[in-house]
């Protein structure tokens, strides 16, 4: 058992050697664009696959269906996949790890996928791509709750998640609400659902898609707090960092972005 497993092992990088020396550069993908000669090519974690660091559930960005990890951020990470010759494999884990660069920086993952807004501090931690989806924080809750805004919501219960963009909003903005906070959107959401909070905040996307199927609860409010999605990888991983910014390059001139955005949303991208 062991020895067999030994034997594997030791055939992996022979076998990278001879790939390196018979790629020499350049290597033909069927599918278009350019794939990256070996010098350019970004040492993976995991031979042959694209590990991605994500919070389960935040749909439509990235979510469980029949045993299936589907989403928008999973197909453009895919695209990255596919110009890396890999397949994608996606561990999942708490938003609040991805976020402060711990997964990144333990070796968890190689990227970072979780609809993740860019910030100050996050990009201390590690290393954002181009943006690749705008977002906002917005307030749902229950129709008729008269919950409108942070102010009608003083003296009550307001779902957070846990080390999110919203939980800091809400930490500076909603000083006289009770905050009770969530490991993930799927218990935050649930918990707007059964009445155990008056209201949750978190980004428009998610709220809008989740509103649409719950049709007791609506997005109340908008808050413009401007925010851009990005992926994430190691501080200094800039062979990885240069393949996903090409990946989003092309894939938004291609239409590919596009056609992935319109799936997912239901229309196509504004501007
Ligand atoms: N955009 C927000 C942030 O960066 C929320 C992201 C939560 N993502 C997730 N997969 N749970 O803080």
């Amino acid at each position: 058992m062991l020895r067999s497993k030994l034997k594997v092992l030791a055939l992996v990088p022979v076998l990278a050697l001879a790939v390196a020396a018979a790629g020499c550069g350049k290597s033909d993908t069927p599918s278009g664009g350019t794939t990256p000669g070996a010098a350019d090519a970004p040492q993976l974690l995991n031979a042959g696959k694209l590990t991605t660091c994500t919070g389960l559930p935040y749909e439509p960005f990235q979510f469980e269906k029949d045993g299936k990890v589907i989403g928008f951020d999973v197909e453009l990470v895919d695209l990255v996949a596919k110009k890396l010759n890999v397949t994608q494999e996606i561990v999942d884990t708490p938003f609040d790890g991805i976020q402060s660069g711990v997964d990144l920086n333990s070796g968890k993952c190689d990227l970072a996928a979780a609809g993740m807004t860019i910030t100050e501090t996050r990009k201390q931690n590690f290393d954002f791509s181009d943006p690749y989806f705008d977002a906002t924080q917005a307030l749902v809750s229950k129709k008729g709750s008269g919950v409108t805004d942070l102010a009608s919501l003083k003296g009550k219960k307001l779902a957070v998640q846990n080390g999110t963009t919203g939980d800091e909003y809400a930490k500076k903005n909603a000083p006289d609400v009770e905050l009770v906070t969530f490991e993930d959107l799927g218990l935050l959401l649930n918990a707007v659902e059964t009445g155990a909070v008056d209201a949750g905040i978190n980004d428009n996307g998610v709220l809008y898609d989740w509103a649409k199927k719950k049709t007791d609860y609506e997005v109340v409010k908008e808050f413009d707090t401007g925010e851009q999605y990005g992926i994430g990888v190691k501080k200094g991983n800039d062979k990885l960092l240069k393949v996903i910014n090409d990946t989003l390059k092309e894939a938004k001139s291609s239409g590919e972005y596009d056609k992935i955005y319109e799936k997912w949303f239901g229309k196509k991208p504004s501007k």
